[in-house]
């Protein structure tokens, strides 16, 4: 599985790439307004002079002239860029454009595995199911990743699924179980990916046991 870190921080950028397995980025807008950027461009040419791997940058326009323009634009702004589109009628339009002239394209905000068959049928590189926002409404988000893994694994769709709206590790883990391609996943999960209260218990008495050793 790949990981995608989801934020439009550098900082937390470069320190995930120094973690050594970071494989892409995903930004969207609330990310960019976290961080009080509004000129989107610059922190996107920014997070691709990090990385290499795949950059989501996310359009603002809703309607399909406007996301091509935007789409576009922002597909000029380096070559590993994803544009991010929202899984609406307009989205899935400019997609089916966008993918025919060779631009990845990421459909965000999806929550049915049917949006995610027509992502598919538009030709998006990325389909972005969010697991976390259909927790909160007290659905299981995972079911919908299966699901669309069950659909997509019925054809031969080169789609890539990005299990989106991560909120802990056990949507890593079972991210990872589902089979899912990519997980894109906040800073703070990706530094509690790491941490077991056993490891440090063990290491610390590991280290006391050597001193005691050392002082006999
Ligand atoms: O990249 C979009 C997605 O991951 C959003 O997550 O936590 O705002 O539902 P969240």
């Amino acid at each position: 599985m790949k990981f995608f870190i989801d934020t439009a921080n550098l900082d937390e950028i470069k320190t995930a790439i120094n973690f050594g397995f970071l494989d892409g980025v995903t930004t969207n807008p609330s990310l960019m307004a976290k961080e009080g950027i509004s000129d989107q461009e610059t922190r996107i040419k920014e997070i691709c002079r990090l990385t290499d791997g795949p950059v989501s940058a996310e359009v603002l326009a809703v309607d399909t002239l406007g996301m091509l323009a935007e789409g576009r634009r922002l597909a000029s702004l380096a070559p590993n860029i994803a544009v991010k589109l929202p899984l609406t009628m307009e989205g899935l339009e400019a997609t089916k454009t966008l993918s025919g002239d060779g631009v990845k394209v990421n459909l965000t905000l999806v929550f049915s595995p049917l949006q995610a068959l027509l992502a598919a049928k538009a030709g998006a590189a990325y389909v972005s199911p969010f697991v976390g926002r259909l927790d909160d409404i007290g659905q299981d988000g995972f079911r919908l990743v299966e699901e669309i893994i069950g659909v997509y694994n019925n054809y031969a769709f080169d789609t890539e699924i990005i299990v989106a709206s991560v909120r802990h590790p056990q949507h890593v883990l079972r991210a990872a179980l589902s089979g899912a391609d990519i997980s894109t996943i906040p800073f703070k999960v990706i530094k509690q990916l790491a941490y077991h209260p056993l490891t440090d218990k063990g290491l610390k008495e590991f280290l006391a046991d050597h001193e005691k050793a050392a002082k006999k």
